[in-house]
């Protein structure tokens, strides 16, 4: 008798992976529409109880400059090819004594910017994901009570 192998192609499902995401940066709306979150997150931390002291004197110029350098921040996290070119982190807030709920308080505001401007609740998530790892760079850990 001759053996016969049957070979059986199981096709299963079709191989097709889904298309990828464009990078977080695209679906922020590119740097057109960085510029007007950014302009909407300083508006809501100038009016926020928890930070306006901490920015009252970020006006004029320094305003205008820490809005270039938000703007180049998260357009290079977020993969836009931007380069920023401001202070480290750690520089920019040294003596601050950022308290946790002032960190907590300005992602929030940055959420409400990105609300106001129409960006995905996974968009949000995803951004908030990538400063997350900044916060020790800017918080003051509370003082250990002996
Ligand atoms: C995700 C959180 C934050 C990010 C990504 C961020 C980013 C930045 C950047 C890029 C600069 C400009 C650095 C430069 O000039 O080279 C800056 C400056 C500054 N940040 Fe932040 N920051 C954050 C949170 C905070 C918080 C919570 C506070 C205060 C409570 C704060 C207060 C300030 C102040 C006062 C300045 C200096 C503005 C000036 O020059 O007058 N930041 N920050």
């Amino acid at each position: 008798m001759p053996q016969v192998t049957e070979t059986v192609v199981d096709a299963g499902a079709p191989d097709v992976a889904p298309p990828p995401l464009p990078a977080l940066f695209i679906r922020l709306g590119g740097k057109e529409n960085l510029v007007k979150i950014v302009d909407s997150l300083l508006a809501n931390v100038s009016a926020d109880a928890e930070l306006k002291k901490a920015f009252a004197k970020t006006t004029g110029p320094k305003a205008d400059h820490l809005k270039t350098m938000l703007v180049d921040q998260l357009c290079e996290l977020s993969g836009g090819g931007c380069k920023y070119s401001g202070k480290p982190m750690r520089e920019a807030h040294k003596g601050m004594k950022i308290t946790d709920s002032q960190w907590k308080a300005f992602l929030v505001d940055l959420d409400y910017a990105l609300q106001e401007n129409k960006i995905a609740d996974a968009d949000r998530a995803e951004l908030a994901g990538l400063l997350g790892p900044l916060k020790e760079e800017m918080t003051e850990a509370p003082a250990i009570k002996k």
